[in-house]
């Protein structure tokens, strides 16, 4: 068989037939073709993978210097907080770097019981369970529950974790429009024949318009179709609800959330995921799901640093306090030089900037102007509707979120999209 030759290397050689074939028939032809993103990095326009060398407060070293952050999800800034530090280092001396192990079988360590159980309290259910990553939550809890003869009706503004989740399940699909509860209602009447169960998911506050959730509508129709009713609190924990509990507390409907999924990786300043709901759900996921079953389990380190999170989310809510005020203040200066945020109601904030190009140009600016965050370009929003997608944390000082308001300006009124 013909060697396969990458000739973009070196266009002058030219392909025979039979290379041309050779090359068609190569899986990673796909991989050699692919110059993107070397070519947005020699022209200065490639925003995403950049290092972060320290952090304290609002502010990151990267690029040799002391930039402001905004787009981070440390939404209550417990990251470098001292006491989530020693947690971890003392559930590194007491357990190790690893479990090494699936909860399944030598993996479950004493903290995973105490976890799990202080999160079931805390979010008013009978049970929880981990996982190591928010992500290995969604495939987990969707995977296990919407079976073979199921209907997964998922909102299309859903984070990507759920929109995998939903592929892995070998339930049958329906997409319904964002946040629209006639066109989900429509799809649950047109399936009113069919046998099997019926779940909704949807995110609590939208990962990227930062939208909350219509869960008072989605209850009613819950109600009125029988169905059973998932919330991916991801950027909701910590941070809606005068508890900090999500999306059910903020609308006073905690118990019509029939499973409630979350992550430790934003607000709780660790990583690893969670489910919270009933008792015999959670025992049914915990020994069917493939994706919390055939992985190693959360470290301790991580698991300690969530804990330590919790107890301040408990007790400490001048953080939240914080964090609102801070949005209030950045959402409202942004609003008022003329910017596009799309409706964002919780730290999220969207920036509409438009095409691919003028986001990137957008974002480079604002790079240059000494500010660390990413545009988020199609597929990950429509076409023509690139934002820089910017987010509020309770660390952010007034001067910060200042310097934030100003480079914006600067860039926006340059790029003529204020
Ligand atoms: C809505 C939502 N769900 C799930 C996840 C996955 O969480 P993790 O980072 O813990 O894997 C994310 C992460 O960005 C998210 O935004």
């Amino acid at each position: 068989m013909s060697e396969v030759v990458d000739t973009r290397q070196n266009p002058v050689i030219e392909e025979d037939a039979e290379q041309r074939s050779a090359r068609a028939r190569d899986a990673f032809t796909k991989a050699f073709a692919f110059n993107r993103a070397e070519q947005a990095e020699s022209a200065g326009l490639h925003p995403y993978f950049k290092p972060i060398a320290a952090q304290h407060g609002g502010t990151v070293r990267a690029n040799g210097r002391e930039m402001v952050i905004t787009g981070s999800n440390d939404y209550l800034g417990l990251t470098q907080d001292e006491r989530l530090k020693s947690a971890a280092r003392d559930a590194l001396d007491d357990f190790g770097t690893s479990c090494t192990g699936s909860r399944f079988l030598t993996g479950t360590l004493t903290l995973h019981e105490t976890l799990e159980q202080r999160l079931a309290t805390f979010l008013n259910k009978e049970s929880a369970l981990t996982f190591s990553a928010g992500y290995l939550g969604c495939l987990s809890v969707v995977s296990a529950l919407a079976g073979r003869h199921d209907i997964l009706y998922y909102d299309r503004e859903n984070h990507a974790s759920l929109y995998d989740a939903a592929r892995l399940s070998y339930a049958t699909l329906r997409k319904y429009d964002h946040n629209d509860l006639e066109h989900l209602e429509r799809l649950l009447a047109a399936d009113a024949d069919k046998p099997g169960g019926r779940i909704i998911v949807s995110d609590g506050v939208f990962s990227m318009s930062g939208h909350i959730v219509d869960l008072p509508g989605l209850v009613d129709v819950k109600r009125r179709y029988g169905a059973r009713l998932m919330i991916d609190d991801a950027h909701a924990s910590g941070v809606l609800g005068d508890g900090g509990r999500g999306t059910g507390e903020h609308f006073g409907l905690e118990d019509d959330v029939d499973v409630i999924i979350g992550t430790f990786s934003k607000s709780f300043a660790s990583v690893g995921g969670f489910m919270a709901g009933d008792r015999k759900v959670v025992q049914f996921v915990k020994h069917h799901a493939r994706p919390f079953i055939f992985t190693a389990a959360l470290p301790a380190m991580q698991m300690a640093a969530a804990l330590a999170a919790l107890d301040i989310m408990e007790t400490e809510p001048e953080h939240r306090v914080r964090l609102w005020k801070n949005v209030k203040r950045f959402r409202t200066g942004m609003q008022r030089l003329g910017f596009d945020t799309l409706g964002s109601e919780t730290p999220i904030v969207p920036v509409l900037v438009g095409e691919d190009d003028r986001a990137l140009a957008f974002w480079k600016g604002l790079w240059d102007a000494g500010v660390f965050t990413t545009p988020a370009l199609p597929p990950g929003v429509a076409p023509g509707h690139s934002i820089i997608r910017t987010s509020v944390n309770a660390n952010h000082s007034d001067e910060e979120l200042d310097l934030l308001l100003t480079a914006f300006e600067t860039v926006g009124k340059g790029l003529g999209v204020i």
